[in-house]
């Protein structure tokens, strides 16, 4: 570590791995409830567990973002961050709404919408916070260097932000709130997060390749390009069932099925920089969790997106398990891998130590993958069975559920073992190190 102030994200790590550990076993209860219907049905019923699940998710991946930036920008600022002081006041204002949300839908108090149920004073709270880490991050990068990677990673954060207030946005109609909503929700995935995900990975791949920074970023303005021309109008994909006009049929299945290209630019980009890599980087996990991300992002994302994304086939497949498949994929490929890939590079360096635990976090990165890749194969078999039973036979909702429980029951047990990996994770980057060298004890031996 270079710079005194990057060690700021060690604080957002923190709370992005509590906040992890949460949203998995919550997810685990939900999971279990699919099975056993009436388990904690009185004390807390599933849509509750359902909100707590989704939203930890979300509120961890920002905590994740922010911490990354706030780690990554002195170094290619080559300056400081504007103000330490600043960047703690706004974790607490952050950690502590998200906290005060779960409290509040743990008593039943919410707003309903999906993904953004917070009470609206919640919503304030976290778009002050966002405007405070905006504000910092900001002054750092225009008092310092300005690489394409830092401003492409502050346009992504800026534009998460800009997007967000259309959750403030509920109009009483509702055709117009589902087309806002979409604008938080769809456009973050598969628009601005994109921005911050070639940002950070660029940072990662320089550091962990050596390859010439020129060459990384030439790449990241054809992925950056790629995401917004067809992330914005690929945004008419979830516009098709809902009273919105029938242009979108053809304008949302083009768009989003070339949204394809910018995540498999991404997998092009990761595997041809370490093909090309000079350097013999000691970080093997974050080399590992650094392919992994775009890989198994072009599958979840990509690959299972496509799938159900044109109109004719969505017409099918539309609210089934498919969905729930390519949104556990996507997010976890995309978003969660990515967090996971800047705490494994960053957390020995905010340590002081070398690289280690390295074998643990990469059985880490097996368990969890390989979990959440059966999890996501058993809920398209069952999201195929439900299609084909409800929407081409007929048969009623409840019917079809009954027909799917052999396949919850596999979910379940694949979740389990997600959360087996996610605190092998935690206990790899954060648990005791043996026989470790510190960076200077390394420094000081001679070399070989
Ligand atoms: C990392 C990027 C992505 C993430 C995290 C993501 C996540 C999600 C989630 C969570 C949903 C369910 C939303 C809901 O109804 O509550 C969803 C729906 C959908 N996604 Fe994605 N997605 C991503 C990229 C893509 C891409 C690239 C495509 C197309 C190629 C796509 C196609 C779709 C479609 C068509 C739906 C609607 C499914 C339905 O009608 O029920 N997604 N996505
Ligand atoms: C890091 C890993 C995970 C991610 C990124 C993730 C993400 C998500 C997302 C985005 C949704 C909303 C899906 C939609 O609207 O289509 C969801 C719902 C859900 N997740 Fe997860 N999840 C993860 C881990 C788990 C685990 C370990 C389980 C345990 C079995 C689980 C069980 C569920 C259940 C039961 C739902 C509700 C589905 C429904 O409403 O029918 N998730 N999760
Ligand atoms: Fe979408």
């Amino acid at each position: 570590m270079r710079y005194q102030s990057q060690q700021v994200a060690w604080l957002f790590f923190a709370g992005a791995m509590v906040l992890f550990l949460a949203q998995v076993l919550f997810g685990v209860l939900a999971g279990l409830i699919y099975v056993y219907p009436n388990f904690l049905s009185e004390l807390l019923p599933f849509n509750i567990i359902r909100m707590i699940h989704t939203n930890a998710l979300i509120v961890w991946l920002l905590l994740g973002f922010f911490g990354g930036t706030y780690y990554l920008l002195p170094e290619e600022t080559e300056r400081e961050l504007f103000s330490v002081r600043l960047a703690q006041l706004q974790f607490w204002i952050f950690f502590l709404a998200a906290a005060a949300a779960v409290v509040g839908y743990l008593l039943g108090i919410h707003e309903g919408r999906e993904f953004l149920e917070q009470p609206t004073w919640v919503k304030v709270a976290i778009t002050i916070s966002v405007l405070l880490f905006l504000f910092n991050v900001s002054m750092t990068l225009f008092k310092g260097r300005k690489t394409a990677t830092a401003q492409v990673l502050l346009l992504g954060l800026w534009g998460a932000a800009i997007f967000f207030l259309f959750a403030f946005y509920n109009p009483s109609n509702l055709v117009l709130d589902k087309l806002y909503w979409w604008w938080v929700v769809h456009i973050w995935v598969e628009g601005v997060w994109e921005l911050i995900m070639a940002g950070i990975l660029a940072f990662l791949l320089i550091k962990v390749t050596g390859v010439d920074r020129e060459v990384i970023e030439k790449w990241l303005y054809v992925i950056v390009g790629l995401s917004l021309f067809t992330g914005l109008l690929g945004t008419g994909h979830h516009y098709y069932w809902i009273g919105a006009p029938g242009y979108w049929q053809w304008v949302g299945s083009i768009f989003s099925a070339v949204e394809i290209v910018p995540f498999f630019a991404m997998v092009l980009w990761a595997f041809y920089l370490v093909y090309q890599g000079r350097r013999d980087h000691p970080n093997k996990a974050a080399l590992l969790w650094c392919l992994g991300c775009p890989t198994v992002a072009f599958f979840g994302a990509g690959v299972w997106g496509f799938m159900h994304t044109l109109s004719p086939i969505n017409y099918y497949t539309h609210g089934t398990q498919v969905t729930a498949a390519h949104g556990h994929l996507a997010f976890y490929g995309a978003y969660v891998m990515l967090n996971l890939a800047i705490i494994t590079y960053a957390m020995p360096n905010l340590r002081g130590l070398q690289p280690f635990n390295q074998v643990l976090n990469m059985w880490s990165f097996w368990l969890m993958t390989s979990a959440m890749a059966f999890m996501t194969f058993t809920l398209t078999f069952a999201g195929v069975v439900q299609t084909h039973l409800q929407r081409v036979m007929g048969m009623s909702y409840m019917e079809v559920q009954d027909q799917l429980t052999l396949f919850y029951w596999m979910r379940l047990g694949a979740g389990v073992f997600v959360v087996v990996g996610a605190i092998l994770f935690i206990y790899a980057v954060y648990g005791p190190v043996r026989e470790q060298l510190t960076v200077q004890e390394a420094q000081a031996q001679p070399a070989e």
